[in-house]
């Protein structure tokens, strides 16, 4: 562990803290930062929430938790009982000053007997309609005097669209500075999603290679065999491209077609990523049918086993419009990228839990080999494989072994696991971490979340005007809709064959 990034004395106050998120993700990546010995000594968690619980309730609630999904399995007996004792409860009405009177106790006992102000942390872990007000009573009660060490967190969705995005982001600045605003994309934190940018800059290899004079196109696919779960009344609101293309897509797109940042300061990588926002082509709503496919999935079969359509699904309407599938074509309007066509997919399920992005390379210039050597021929490709596996294929040609000359692609590959046994981090070990050491870099910015609602909002407009008279459009366990084959086809393309060969 490095010195310098081991996180200062810090409280994290989660609003929301009976909730799902905290129960399968915060708590169990905290415990594993505590661990590792990521954490000051002087550390505590203040859960606050609607329920009746005790400290001991909480905190046996959150054990179950940390056994159950944390990475580094059931919790030793040893660290928790030392951890357990920096976790508490309050039961609190969101909308009462009291809550927050007694939080500030709470905070200001505990930096008194830890000897001076330490971080403050707060994490809205709640739906985005309670955000506003506790945000509010978070910065009139005074709670985050302290520009550099109080900080507040975000959970997505951040808007529903651009008008509610910027709405919400002028209203925090009045209370908070942007620097103190953590709005969290969990997609940055992941291992291999950083990977992207050391591969890209800390090689001297690929860089000369990125550009559209040697790349013919990219694919991101983000599929989930899931389907919405219990999150129903969320999604059907919300919808695959508010859910993942708005967020988690397009910054995989970014990172792709970033220039290479000076440093790696937060804000030289955020203005790189925005570059590649503001650049993207702007669809109009007449053109949307060219470039972006909805779909809905109807009942099927996932891994054996039967599956209701979405509009069965728990909280969903019964003639919900929304999508649960969602693929577009983009293109990046700049000298590096120029007509190089971006296709990005992600779907509810289908057949294949996996996240990949494929970078397809041209074909050579001129084949000097004969016909018969080069029936098998294939460009280079590379893949990014974000998850479940991860790691990175590289695609080239290869003489077979005889007598012939016979080409025949093969491939070069790094493995994570294979590499690097003892695990990586979850991304909100990562995020979190980040939080309290105040490094926002793998955090969205208010102009990034604008820039990315701004290209989406033709394509909003004109699927919410026109309902889809096809829904449901694919079946459970399939790829998608058709169309969404015919949107790279038209092309020339194919989507990369899932499942990935191994
Ligand atoms: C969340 C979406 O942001 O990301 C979910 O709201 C989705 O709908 C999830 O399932 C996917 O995340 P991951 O890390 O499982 O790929």
């Amino acid at each position: 562990m490095e010195a310098e990034k081991k996180a200062k004395p810090t409280i994290i106050v989660i609003f929301g803290a009976t909730g799902d998120l905290t129960w399968r993700k915060l708590v169990p990546a905290m415990y594993n930062l505590y661990l590792d010995q990521w954490v000051d000594p002087h550390f505590a968690i203040i859960g606050v929430g609607r329920s009746e619980m005790s400290n001991e309730g909480f905190r046996s609630h959150l054990l179950d938790g940390i056994n159950k999904f944390s990475r580094t399995g059931k919790a030793k007996p040893e660290v928790w009982e030392v951890f357990a004792q920096t976790i508490f409860y309050q039961k609190a009405d969101y909308d009462q000053d009291s809550t927050y009177t007694s939080l500030k106790k709470q905070i200001t006992a505990l930096e008194d007997e830890w000897g001076g102000a330490v971080n403050r942390v707060f994490y809205m872990s709640l739906p985005p309609q309670h955000v506003q007000q506790i945000a509010t009573k978070v910065g009139e009660a005074g709670l985050a005097p302290d520009d550099k060490l109080s900080r507040i967190v975000f959970e997505k969705p951040f808007g529903h669209d651009l008008e509610s995005a910027k709405k919400l982001n002028q209203f925090l600045l009045t209370l908070f500075h942007e620097c103190q605003i953590y709005r969290i994309d969990h997609y940055l934190g992941k291992e291999t999603v950083q990977n992207i940018m050391a591969f890209r800059f800390a090689n001297a290899m690929f860089e000369p290679l990125w550009n559209r004079n040697y790349i013919d196109h990219v694919q991101i696919t983000v599929s989930e065999q899931l389907g919405v779960e219990d999150r129903g009344s969320y999604y059907d609101h919300a919808g695959a491209l508010r859910d993942m293309i708005q967020n988690h897509l397009l910054q995989l797109l970014c990172l792709i077609a970033m220039e290479p940042p000076v440093s790696f300061d937060a804000d030289e990588v955020r203005n790189r990523k925005v570059d590649v926002l503001h650049a993207l082509r702007k669809i109009s709503r007449d053109e949307v049918h060219h470039y972006a496919v909805r779909g809905q999935y109807g009942a099927g079969w996932i891994e054996g086993k039967k599956v209701p359509g979405y509009r069965e699904e728990k909280g969903v309407l019964p003639d919900s419009n929304t999508d649960t599938f969602a693929a577009f074509k983009f293109f990046i309007d700049n000298w590096r990228w120029s007509n190089i066509p971006f296709y990005l997919r992600t779907g509810k399920r289908m057949s294949e839990s996996i996240s990949v992005i494929t970078i397809q390379f041209k074909p050579v210039p001129h084949q000097s080999f004969p016909s018969q050597a080069t029936e098998n021929w294939q460009p280079n490709r590379l893949i990014l494989n974000i998850q479940p596996q991860m790691g990175i294929r590289l695609r080239f040609q290869a003489k077979r072994p005889g007598l012939k000359m016979q080409l025949n692609p093969v491939d070069m590959l790094f493995n994570y696991k294979e590499n690097y046994p003892s695990g990586s981090p979850e991304a909100y070990e990562t995020l979190l971490l980040d939080v309290m050491l105040g490094d926002a870099t793998l955090f969205m910015r208010a102009d990034q979340v604008e820039a990315a609602w701004e290209v989406l909002m033709p394509i909003l407009h004109k699927w919410e005007a026109n309902p889809s008279i096809s829904f449901p459009n694919y079946a459970s366990g399939m790829q998608g809709p058709e169309e969404s084959e015919a949107l790279i086809a038209r092309d020339g393309h194919n989507w990369i064959a899932l499942p990935l060969e191994k």
